[in-house]
Formats: structure tokens, sequence, C-alpha cells
């Protein structure tokens, strides 16, 4: 057996980096089996939406793999970077080491001061979701022009503005240009992918990171997957592209100060993993 050290095991998968070979120093990826969601009259619920890990699916990590793939594949194609190298196994994947956009705390002598661990970065073809549930004025299924909003990864996720990256020196004004154009073209390519498919992408999450090795560039890393996509099968745009099938698609509520929105039209993630495994 190769020596190899764990690198980091999250939520859906375990990152090792590999110890001898033609791929020595690279990063391999096992998508794993294991679910997030919530627990219901004592049984797992699984809902990508939610970040505690409940039980297992058994084949989910090979179907997130094969998924991935796919789109990596495409992604390479297009002549967008990202980590991707080769996929070894039905759930094995070897990608480039990436730093995630990070920062150590600058002041650690103060108390509760913490590090950036990471950033990701959501798109938005139409409002809904937590877009809708922070700016409640705007109709849902607006069309946002694939919108991108950082996120700092974390217990909870908190949005960060691009001037806030800038004043606190994260990034650059030239890196916040280069990422949220990155950014947008992986959802362009996203999107008319599953446009082919008669389906229609209302947004997205992806991670971001700089290569360890070469020249630090910024490209796509983790994965893409059912669970950071947000797919349906009724968008009807109108001249503006905002989606005109809310009345029948779109339900919110508002009850003890908070508000959900959910769409009828939506795929659950297991529907959206059958799409691309032939
Ligand atoms: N190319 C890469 N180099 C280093 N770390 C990466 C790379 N791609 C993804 N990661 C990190 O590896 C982890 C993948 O495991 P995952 O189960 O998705 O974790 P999480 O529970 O944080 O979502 C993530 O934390 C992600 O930020
Ligand atoms: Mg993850």
């Amino acid at each position: 057996m190769p020596e190899e050290k764990l690198i980091y095991g999250g939520k859906s998968k375990d990152v090792f980096e590999i110890g001898e070979g033609s791929y020595q120093g690279k990063y391999r990826f096992v998508f794993t089996d294991r679910g997030t969601g919530y627990i219901e009259n004592g049984k797992p619920v699984f809902d990508p939406g939610y970040d505690n890990v409940v039980g297992e699916i058994s084949g989910k990590g090979a179907v997130a793999c094969k998924f991935a793939t796919y789109f990596f594949r495409l992604l390479k194609e297009k002549g967008i970077p990202s980590h991707y190298i080769d996929t070894v196994s039905d759930n094995e994947m070897i990608v480039e080491p990436a730093t995630p956009l990070s920062m150590s705390e600058e002041a650690p002598q103060y108390e509760g001061s913490a590090p950036l661990l990471n950033l990701e970065f959501t798109w938005r073809n139409n409002a809904t979701g937590s877009f809708w549930r922070r700016y409640p004025f705007v109709k849902p299924g607006k069309n946002l022009h694939k919108v991108v909003e950082a996120w700092t990864k974390g217990d909870s996720d908190i949005l960060i503005t691009y001037e806030a990256l800038e004043a606190a020196g994260v990034m650059t004004r030239k890196e916040i240009d280069y990422v949220d154009k990155l950014v947008k073209d992986i959802a362009t390519v996203v999107s008319e992918e599953f446009a082919s498919k008669d389906l229609h992408v209302v947004d997205g999450k992806f991670e971001l990171g700089r290569l360890r090795d070469g020249d630090g560039k910024i490209v796509l890393i983790d994965e893409i997957s059912p669970d950071v996509l947000r797919v349906c099968n009724g968008y009807e745009p109108n001249d503006k592209g905002d989606c005109v099938a809310d009345g029948e698609c779109i339900e919110t509520k508002f009850a003890d100060d908070k508000r959900t929105i959910r769409g009828g039209y939506q795929l659950t993630a297991s529907e959206l993993e059958k799409i691309f495994l032939s």
C-alpha cells in the first residue's frame, strides 16, 4: 500500500495526499456514501441543504464522483481552470492540491479572534432561497443575471461583500474581479449544459482555491454535485428572463419572524444524479 496522509475528512469526502507514483504529492478525493440532513422521529432525513452527517446512502459517493467528473471534463473542454486531474475509480478522483481562499487571524492576542477558513461563492440565475429570505422585496423567480456573492464558510455561513474582502486583505480587487468572472463563466457552462437537457439551474455554490503547485492561480476546487445546485423543470422565462411559473411553483411562509421559500418544480438530489450517469 502506498503511503498516504489523510489531509481532511469532510462531511462527504475524504482527502488524501498521495505518497508515491505518478501522482505523488497530488490529492486523492474519495467520495464517500455519507449524507447530510436531519433526524425526524428518530430516522435520518437526507437533505443536502443541511450540514450534519446523519447516515450513509449506498452508492452515493460513486454517483457524486461520476457527476463531478462529467462537469470537470466539460469545463476543461471549455478552457475553464479547475483542480481536476483524473478519475481513477468509481468513487476516486485525483486533484491538484489547493489552498482555499482563506486568511489567518491578524491579532490572535484578542480573545475571540478566529481565522477565515474558506470562502464559498454562490451565484443565481433566479431569486429564491436565502436571497429571497434576505431580500423579500424581490419577486421570487426574478432574473438575477448570475449575481455572485461570497460567504465565509463555517458553523454558519456569513455573507461578505467584495469591498470587505478587499479592505480586510483577503483578496486584491484584481483577484476579486477575476473570481467574479470565473464563477459566472462556470455558472454559464453549467446552466447551458442543463438547458440542453431541458432543465434550468436556479442557483449554485462553488468553492475556489489557489493552486499549491505552479503559479498559485485561483481555480474551481471541491466538486460540482447535485448537492451544490438547485435545478428545476418548470422554468418559464418572460422577455426579461424572470420566471413566470412562480405562481404554480413557489410557496413562501412567514411565521415567528422567519421566512421560508420552496420551489415545487425543483428536482431532488437523487433525481438530478441520474441525469449525467449514462
Ligand atoms: N483541491 C483541493 N485542495 C485542498 N482542499 C480541497 C480541494 N478541493 C476541495 N478541498 C477541500 O476538501 C474538503 C472536501 O470534503 P467535503 O466532504 O466536501 O468537506 P466539507 O465538510 O468541508 O464540505 C472541503 O473542505 C474542501 O474545501
Ligand atoms: Mg463539501
